[in-house]
């Protein structure tokens, strides 16, 4: 008889394989939509009432042209459909991929519930052979060391009876030259059968190469990694043109002539604060997980140093009328905005249907 892993890596070649994607929002919406375009039957599965009905009734609600183009005759051809019902959608699932919040709570601590919660359902689906996905952004070890334990309490073992993958989205909402069939994927397995599986699925649905690594925490200190250099090097680049105001220099035209160095350099272009939905938050992943060990290492202090003072730059850039965003799009992303410092209510700076742009600052992206 063939193993059950085989049978499983078999039905994701011949798209026979049935996905559940658990969390529809900005990352689970897109790689509902890639999937399905790739020949899958997509289930998605939210504790939100209205986007379940927004997805069955094909309407698109994150903002990503990719997934507003196509969803809509996805779920016309009921290649996608929405559920409430984790146990029984997981249940008859092959493939689960995890895309649920992983916030920071007050005390800027990684907030775990959400991926836990889902995690308990899915101990209990594993009567045949599947492969569980985390693409929710944390730590490193979150995968091996906090998702397996919980997925195994029903008495199912990792690698046994299913297999687990870390693979981090990095989609750029609201950028349309990337859809996430553009930008390559990192697959950690826990071990090489997870791996191949994770693999096999993201390179049936992906025009951009999958990148195989070791582990699902090299998977995740990649991701760490990304926003950590995006982080440290806004909050460089908004303390330098500080100075250089102070100086009377041109900084935005110094990093422009830094930038033809056709090695070396990345630009950076300062704004008010660090913003974007996770570049503000995935660093303090780091922190805590550092902090768990009671050590101190450098990259933690530097991160943390580096935030606060970008923070207390914003407000006298506010007070000085420089007001600008470091997200593009709809401006339906708020919630990490440092330069809302001053600012009430989001809808007193709700933009044009083309985005928000920076008034007189070059602002980076979200990531
Ligand atoms: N948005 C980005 O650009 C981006 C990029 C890379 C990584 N991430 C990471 O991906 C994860 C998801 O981010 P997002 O932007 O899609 O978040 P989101 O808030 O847009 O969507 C998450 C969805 O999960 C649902 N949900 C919460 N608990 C659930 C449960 N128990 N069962 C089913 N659904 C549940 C929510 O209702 C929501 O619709 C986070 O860890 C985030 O840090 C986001």
């Amino acid at each position: 008889m063939e193993n059950p892993s085989a049978t499983l890596l078999r039905k994701i070649e011949t798209r026979s394989a049935k996905i559940c994607i658990v969390g529809l929002g900005y990352v689970g919406v897109p790689l509902a939509v890639a999937s399905a375009e790739a020949g899958f039957q997509v289930i998605g599965v939210d504790v939100d009432k209205t986007k379940v009905q927004q997805v069955n009734s094909g309407t698109c609600y994150v903002e990503d042209a990719y997934s507003e183009r196509l969803l809509p005759s996805l779920v016309k051809q009921r290649k996608i459909w929405a559920s409430m019902n984790l146990d029984e959608q997981a249940e008859h699932s092959d493939v689960i991929i995890v895309c649920v919040p992983t916030p920071l709570n007050e005390k800027e601590e990684p907030d775990l519930s959400y991926v836990k919660s889902v995690a308990k359902s899915l101990s209990r689906a594993f009567s045949r052979f599947k492969l569980v996905i985390l693409e929710s952004t944390s730590f490193p070890g979150t995968t091996e060391n906090i998702v397996k334990p919980i997925l195994e309490r029903a008495g199912k073992t990792a690698t046994r009876d299913f297999a687990l993958v870390y693979s981090p989205e990095r989609i750029d909402y609201g950028n349309p030259r990337y859809s996430v069939k553009d930008i390559a994927k990192i697959v950690g397995g826990l071990d090489p059968q997870s791996t191949r599986l994770g693999a096999a699925f993201y390179e049936s649905i992906l025009k951009a190469p999958v990148v195989k690594v070791s582990s699902p925490s090299v998977a995740e200190a990649a991701k760490i990694l990304e926003n950590i250099f995006r982080y440290v090097n806004i909050g460089l680049v908004n303390e330098l043109s500080v100075l250089h105001e102070e100086l009377g220099v041109d900084f935005i035209e110094a990093i422009g002539a830094a930038a033809t160095k056709p090695f070396g350099f990345m630009a950076h272009y300062p704004g008010p604060g660090i913003g974007g939905h996770c570049i503000p938050k995935d660093p303090f992943y780091l922190v805590y997980r550092k902090g768990c060990e009671q050590d101190d290492a450098p990259t933690c202090s530097v991160t943390t140093d580096v935030g606060v003072a970008e923070v207390k730059e914003t407000g006298s850039w506010l007070d000085r009328g420089l007001v600008g965003f470091g997200l593009q799009g709809r401006g339906e992303r708020y919630q990490e905005e440092p330069s809302l410092g001053g600012v009430e209510a989001p809808s007193e700076i709700s933009g044009p249907s083309q985005g928000l742009r920076p008034v007189r600052l070059k602002c980076d992206g979200p990531r």
